[in-house]
């Protein structure tokens, strides 16, 4: 079995990778990614050396480069994870959101279609979307299914939308093998800190302003990314082609309930005076279109293929927590621009 994940070098495809390639050494596992600000090869150190592992710095929004690699690998199966994923970068420059997620799945998916040609057996198409294609929920309960319409807001999610689309006309029109699956906010090691949770932590750390978008009382549902990766490998291995499945941990925070949290753990592990850094928080202008409330049932997953989350939030973000503070290189590394010198120490390109 030969498995092209692509976007391998980011938050969550680095968690898959690291989880298909000690699940299955028996499998060969090649990851393709651009290595854009997003991309980190320094995230999969612990798995770089493993004999089923590979490395292609490709860019998905070239078609020819799609067709030849397809052509030269064959290739059973692709988990197709490579995006930009930024809401706010989506807002400052979405012509790039439309580029990657929606032209680059659709090369991959005609790369795919014209080597797999009619012959479909044994192949599947696995894209990873999310569950902003939903829109926002409001301030009740009641949560994103399967069945849900789409009705996306910021680019970012037309963006993603647009592509689970374009997915399911190949599975509908061409016959080919596909699933997806919709999932809510990821955390834990690895993540760029642009997104709300890295981001606090290292502003904390460096006793810098916490930027709370309006009011603070957004709600996300958050998942430990470890979990995801896992229902990625239940779904790929068990998941019915032409289904969607949503993923989601049933754990809902709003912004400032979580923002304190974070800063009580914060004020412990650095052994700062309780209160401290909270201080930090510092009330900004909202995010343009910010969906108010995401959550989703994943109870067809359950149900049908067996998967459950494994942590408590207030569990797991104590672990991300001991795992940045831990690994502050990584995090220095980031932010100093340094990580972007690693694939050419490895790779000598
Ligand atoms: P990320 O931004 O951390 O990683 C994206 C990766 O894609 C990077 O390694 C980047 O270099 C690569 N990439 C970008 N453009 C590329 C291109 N043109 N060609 C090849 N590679 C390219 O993203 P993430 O948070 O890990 O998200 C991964 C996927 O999961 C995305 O499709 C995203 O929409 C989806 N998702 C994310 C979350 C979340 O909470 N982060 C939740 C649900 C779904
Ligand atoms: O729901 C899944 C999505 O979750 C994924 O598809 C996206 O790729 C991923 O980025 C994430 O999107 P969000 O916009 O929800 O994540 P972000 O971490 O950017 O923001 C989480 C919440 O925190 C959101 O309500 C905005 C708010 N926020 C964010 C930042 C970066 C702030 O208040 N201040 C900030 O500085």
């Amino acid at each position: 079995m030969h498995i092209l994940i692509t976007g391998g070098a980011g938050f969550i495809g680095s968690h898959v990778v690291r989880h298909l390639v000690t699940t299955y050494p028996q499998y060969t596992i090649t990851n393709l990614d651009k290595l854009t600000y997003a991309g980190n090869l320094e995230n999969l150190r612990d798995v770089e050396d493993s004999r089923n592992y590979r490395f292609v710095r490709r860019d998905i929004t070239d078609s020819a480069a799609m067709l030849e690699l397809f052509e030269k690998e064959g290739f059973d199966g692709v988990i197709h994870l490579a995006a930009e994923s930024h809401v706010d970068r989506s807002i400052a420059s979405p012509t790039e959101f439309v580029m990657t997620n929606v032209l680059g799945t659709v090369n991959l998916l005609n790369a795919a279609r014209a080597v797999w040609k009619e012959d479909f057996s044994g192949k599947l198409f696995y894209h990873v979307s999310t569950d902003e294609v939903y829109g926002a929920l409001g301030n009740k309960d009641g949560a994103f299914t399967e069945t849900t319409s789409y009705d996306p807001h910021s680019p970012y999610s037309a963006s993603k939308a647009s592509s689970d689309h374009f997915v399911r006309a190949y599975h509908d029109t061409y016959g080919m093998p596909t699933v997806i699956s919709n999932c809510s906010n990821n955390y834990g090691p690895y993540q760029f800190p642009e997104k709300l949770i890295p981001l606090f932590i290292n502003n904390i750390r460096n006793n810098k302003p916490l930027p709370v978008y309006g009011k603070g009382e957004n709600v996300r549902d958050w998942l430990w990314v470890v979990d995801h990766a896992q229902a990625i490998d239940v779904i790929y291995h068990n998941g019915e082609p032409g289904e969607t499945y949503n993923i989601g941990g049933r754990n809902e925070w709003k912004n400032i309930d979580l923002i304190r949290l974070l800063c009580r753990i914060m004020d412990r592990k650095l052994w700062r005076v309780e209160g401290k850094s909270e201080k930090l928080i510092s009330y900004v202008t909202d995010r343009a279109g910010h969906d108010f409330r995401y959550a989703i049932d994943s109870s067809k997953l359950q149900k049908e293929l067996g998967w459950l989350p494994s942590l408590r939030f207030e569990e797991g973000l104590e672990k991300t927590v001991d795992w940045y503070l831990e690994n502050q290189e990584w995090l220095d590394h980031v932010t100093s621009g340094e990580y972007q010198r690693y694939y050419e120490e490895m790779y000598g390109e």
